[in-house]
């Protein structure tokens, strides 16, 4: 990883962001000076006059708030206004849905062989009602999506989705291939229960495992994929895609199939889409934030004569609803939200080891003052060395050194932005990005799953989230639990949650660099954060089925 590149001058930046350094009386003179405008300054700014916060939401609203917040705060145009599900039970009514007769559930559904939206198919010829299976292995668990459509117009309309979910994932059967095939028939006597009798046949069926499964040893992940395409062809009477019926997905597949997802549901994409006048993107930029890795899919426009997406494994051709598109996609493995807690530590561990030049031979300090951990809090995390690959467990303390500040000089190091730039632009790691200012610069911004998770439980629901919102949440995080009390005083689940979780702050501040330093986002660039549409998971799996069934139908004999 690229973080303890020994290069003199990230440890001079880090030296001048972290907590007492060796230098001279001068320096320290300056010092006390500069600490005592910062305190006239805060003063000013505590006591001066100001605009008032700048949203405030009553405390009736308070279930709104925090966890039970599920939706996205986006703007649909023509679709229904999501719902707010709790995981996997659909027991949530649609609101406000502009169409009062479209069922959203699979409950509501009067009759799922036919639809609400009309009686015959825009196509003569074309089926009426189609579902598709998309059955998503993932490490930690297996869950099939069956999703009805209809053809009411010239393109395959996606009216819901009925989901289940079943543990452990296939990964976990190793060298047991036919249990792990097994394993997968409580979600297909799932897909038996939905899809009605006379439209199963006709019922397109793809397994996408997520990369975990790749990690197995031999032969076993291949042993899994053809004992689960066996059993899923002699048992069921689904029609499995002729193309990869049982895959382990590619990274970059993932990624754009969760750009149609998301630009789908938000009816970007879709025959007849409203578009932009050919002057920016109509679609929008998703940006999803996982455990291991973050990945940005866009589709970049470029005016200026002479400049196209450069070629690479970064361009990915797409025609959907007959229409092309031209994107910019990119995985960075290493820089996932849990990556980053664990390369900051790192870093932060290592700094403080190599303080004690005349104490050599001493163990390491126990306890770290780690300015990534909310003011007066502390966690113990386990630490690897890279070079030894020994563990030990250290107490990270934010005490008085919880700094937005600080801990954005520690990401900064992270995130490698000086790292050598082959093909230029580059957004970070050495990756070559068109720059979003350029090629995207009134486009849309759509973010997912981590993301969303630390910021939705903190800000008013539909506010609007710029990267100043994003540093000057990160900013009160970091300070503790007084500035926690001014903003969050009155919401003692959101209390609660901060005094959980103290690498919060960490979190918020690794979001901030990652937008603003890696990808180059302006300060006041507008976002949008989501996880569910129209009752809909944003995720690869829509995507990945609509690619499916967009293609010509066929049906078992
Ligand atoms: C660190 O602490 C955790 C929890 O107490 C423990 O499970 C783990 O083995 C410890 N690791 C080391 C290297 O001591």
């Amino acid at each position: 990883m690229a973080i303890l590149s020994p290069r003199s001058t990230n440890y001079e930046r880090l030296e001048g962001g972290m907590g007492p350094s060796r230098l001279g009386n001068k320096r320290f003179a300056w010092k006390k000076f500069a600490i005592a405008a910062g305190v006239l300054i805060t003063i000013v700014w505590f006591f001066g006059p100001r605009e008032p916060r700048s949203f405030s939401w009553s405390p009736t609203k308070g279930t709104d708030y925090g966890k039970n917040v599920d939706t996205a705060p986006l703007p649909g145009p023509p679709m229904p206004a999501p719902t707010k599900p709790e995981s996997g039970s659909d027991k949530s009514k649609p609101v406000g849905n502009p169409t009062a007769d479209t069922p959203a559930s699979f409950e509501t559904d009067p009759d799922p062989t036919k639809t609400t939206h009309c009686t015959k198919p825009h196509t003569p010829g074309a089926p009426l009602v189609q579902y598709a299976l998309m059955i998503d292995a993932g490490s930690t668990g297996s869950r099939i999506h069956v999703y009805k459509f209809n053809n009411c117009g010239p393109s395959t309309f996606y009216e819901y989705e009925v989901f289940k979910m079943t543990q452990p994932g296939l990964s976990k059967f190793k060298d047991k291939p036919l249990d792990a095939a097994k394993s997968l028939d409580e979600l297909m006597d799932e897909a038996m229960r939905v899809v009605p009798a006379s439209l199963r046949k006709c019922t397109p069926l793809a397994v996408k495992a997520t990369a975990g499964l790749r990690l197995l040893p031999g032969s076993q992940s291949a042993d899994i994929l053809e004992a689960v395409e066996k059993r899923l062809r002699e048992e069921y009477p689904f029609q499995l895609v002729e193309k990869d019926p049982v895959v382990i997905m590619d990274g970059k597949d993932e990624g754009v199939y969760a750009w149609i997802t998301a630009n789908y549901l938000l009816d970007t994409i879709r025959a007849g889409s409203p578009g932009n006048g050919g002057k920016a993107p109509g679609t929008y930029a998703v940006l999803d934030l996982g455990g291991a890795s973050t990945q940005i899919v866009f589709e970049p426009m470029f005016s200026k004569p002479d400049t196209a997406l450069v070629e690479g494994e970064h361009k990915y051709d797409l025609e959907f609803a007959k229409k092309n598109h031209v994107l910019y996609q990119h995985s960075y493995l290493g820089y996932g939200l849990m990556r980053a807690r664990n390369h900051v530590h790192q870093l932060v561990e290592f700094m403080a080891s190599i303080r004690l030049p005349d104490e050599e031979g001493k163990e390491p300090p126990a306890v770290v003052g780690n300015p990534c951990l909310a003011r007066g809090t502390q966690r113990v995390v386990e630490v690897e060395d890279e070079r030894s690959g020994v563990k030990r467990n250290v107490t990270m303390n934010g005490e008085q050194i919880g700094s937005f500040e600080a801990c954005n000089r520690v990401v900064e190091l992270v995130m490698a932005k000086d790292a050598i730039c082959e093909v230029k632009p580059c957004s970070f790691n050495g990756v070559y990005q068109p720059s979003l200012l350029d090629t995207f610069s009134s486009g849309k911004v759509l973010l997912l799953s981590y993301f969303y998770d630390r910021l939705s439980p903190l800000l008013p629901p539909k506010s609007t989230i710029t990267v100043q919102t994003i540093a000057s949440t990160a900013k009160d995080v970091c300070l503790g639990h007084t500035s926690w009390l001014n903003r969050w005083g009155s919401h003692a689940d959101v209390m609660k949650d901060l005094a959980g979780r103290p690498e919060w702050c960490l979190d918020l501040t690794f979001m901030y660099g990652l937008l603003r330093l890696g990808y180059e986002f302006e300060e006041t660039r507008e976002f949008e954060i989501g996880k569910q549409l129209q009752n809909t998971e944003l995720g690869w799996c829509l995507g990945a089925t609509l690619a499916m069934v967009g293609g010509s139908l066929s049906c078992r004999v």
